[in-house]
């Protein structure tokens, strides 16, 4: 109601306009908040649906930037996972402080190819290689057990089992997925507290932005 007042009042529309790639802005923008040590460069948090009443994010470690998306590893027993299948959509929210930029990302899911998949699953430690098998071989992500002691001691059976770190192999449960944007929402932050904020739209190949008030 008061937009369209103000529009009326203004006597003009609201300004569209099509930006080249906002998805580019975000890497670059990523290479700078890399540069200035951003505790955060590599951080992203994933927002799924749990019912209309429940909606869960969590912290998940950011991989690649591309044209398909945005690129995160899950474990397909997680709640998330389900979530995840259950509406193929989510939100994720990016935060680099030290370059004062948030977006706020809207999108379809897309499978990551396995060689890339591959690829980080490669950098993984032991440690991190053995807990996507706890998954599968004792209980799920996320799911409640009687005690630390009971996790550690699954641990170690699987340390006996997979002792040599670039010799697990990668389990069929990690899933590497893309969060393919419909809508990117960027945040500027300024000192003045100006915000500078809009909105981006995929159109076609391209992308169709607003203005929004911060
Ligand atoms: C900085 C940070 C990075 C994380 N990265 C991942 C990740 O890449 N994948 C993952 O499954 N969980 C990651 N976690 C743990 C998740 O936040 C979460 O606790 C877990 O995935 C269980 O989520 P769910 O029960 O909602 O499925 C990370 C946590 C933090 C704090």
């Amino acid at each position: 109601m008061r937009r369209s007042g103000h529009q009326a009042r203004q006597g003009r529309p609201v300004v569209t306009h099509v930006t080249d790639h906002p998805i580019r802005e975000i890497t670059e923008d990523r290479e700078r908040a890399r540069a200035a040590a951003d505790p955060l460069a590599d951080v992203c948090y994933l927002v799924t649906v749990a019912s209309p009443e429940r909606a869960e994010a969590r912290a998940l470690t950011l991989r690649d930037i591309t044209d398909e998306g945005f690129g995160i590893l899950i474990n397909r027993t997680s709640p998330k996972w389900k979530q995840l299948s259950a509406t193929d959509t989510a939100t994720l929210l990016i935060h680099w402080p030290t370059v004062r930029r948030q977006y706020r990302i809207w999108g379809g899911i897309t499978p990551m190819d396995a060689s890339r998949v591959n690829v980080y699953w490669a950098r993984k430690n032991l440690g991190s290689k053995l807990l996507e098998y706890y998954y599968t071989t004792f209980a799920p992500q996320s799911h409640r057990i009687a005690s630390r002691s009971e996790f550690l001691a699954g641990i170690e059976e699987l340390r006996r089992r997979y002792p040599d770190r670039d010799a697990v192999p990668r389990p069929e449960s990690l899933a590497g997925i893309y969060v393919a944007p419909r809508e990117i929402e960027v945040w500027h932050g300024s000192e003045e507290r100006l915000h500078d904020r809009r909105v981006y739209q995929r159109s076609g190949a391209g992308w169709v932005g607003h203005t929004l008030v911060p």
